[in-house]
């Protein structure tokens, strides 16, 4: 029996900005319907190893990626028509939420009608369900004309979500979602991130180990050496939080260094 393909593949990664590389080789797997958790010390090249798997950082001064990603079995170039459609399947959500400066409703409505078009029947529908399946709906429905900026930061969050998921993304990317966030607020956030793993392949970078523990189905750990950041160990979260291989990784899930 043949097996599907990860939803991602990476293959020698690296990624350098100026000439200097700040995380090398990095080869890792990443499951579909799966949370899949990024962790390792500030600096070690988590977010600029993240940013490479839907060519965010291309565009960046400076910024060169070398190696190789497959995203359900495609070559990364191959995999979308545009960057824009690359964008919209393989979704980023990051650290600071980040509307759009206008209201509620224009946060949903502008991708939506570059997505589906202008039927405003089908976007405002889109935009409802979209909004309910992060919660959010029943906060928002009488304010949809407000500035999304004066949401709370978990709204604003769950706002960015909703969003990205209007668009039916196959992978989410998620750069320390709740760090920013209270703890209610970030466990919002976590109780959604365990129901969409059921529909698409989650990448969450956290700094937060715990979080690690109570979501994450499968963990790669990234280390620094030399001045850049490599995968020091890589599996499912049960066997590299219990009986990790490495010293290294032993020492940093004790809390005895990073
Ligand atoms: N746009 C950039 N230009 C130059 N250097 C950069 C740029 N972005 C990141 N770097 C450098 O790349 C290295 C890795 O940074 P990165 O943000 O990927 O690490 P990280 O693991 O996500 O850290 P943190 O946990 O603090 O978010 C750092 O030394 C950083 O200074
Ligand atoms: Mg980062």
């Amino acid at each position: 029996m043949r097996h599907a393909p990860p939803a991602i593949l990476a293959h020698n990664v690296t990624v350098a900005f100026g000439g200097k590389p700040v995380v090398t080789g990095v080869s890792a797997s990443f499951l579909d319907c799966a949370v899949n958790a990024i962790v390792g010390p500030s600096g070690c090249g988590k977010s600029s190893f993240l940013s490479a798997l839907n060519c965010l950082n291309e565009s960046l001064p400076g910024c060169e990626v070398g190696g190789t990603v497959e995203l359900f079995g495609a070559r990364l170039d191959r995999f979308a028509p545009s960057r824009e459609e690359l964008r919209r399947s393989v979704a980023m959500i990051f650290q600071r939420p980040a509307p759009f400066p206008l209201s509620i409703r224009r946060n949903m409505e502008i991708p939506l009608t570059e997505h589906f078009g202008r039927n405003r029947r089908e976007i405002a529908d889109r935009s409802e369900a979209a909004l309910k399946s992060v919660g959010l709906w029943a906060e928002v429905e009488n304010r949809l004309d407000l500035p999304a900026t004066q949401l709370s930061g978990g709204q604003q969050q769950r706002l960015c979500l909703a969003r990205a998921l209007a668009l039916e993304p196959r992978i989410l990317l998620l750069d320390e979602p709740t760090s920013a966030l209270d703890p209610m607020a970030a466990g919002l956030i976590e109780e959604l991130l365990g129901e969409l793993k059921s529909q698409m392949s989650l990448v969450l970078v956290t700094h937060n180990l715990a979080q690690a523990r109570r979501l994450a189905d499968t963990v790669t750990f990234f280390w620094m050496k030399d001045g850049h950041g490599y995968v020091a160990e890589s599996g499912p979260a049960e066997t590299i939080f219990n009986t990790p291989r490495e010293e290294v990784s032993r020492a940093y899930f004790a809390g005895h260094i990073g």
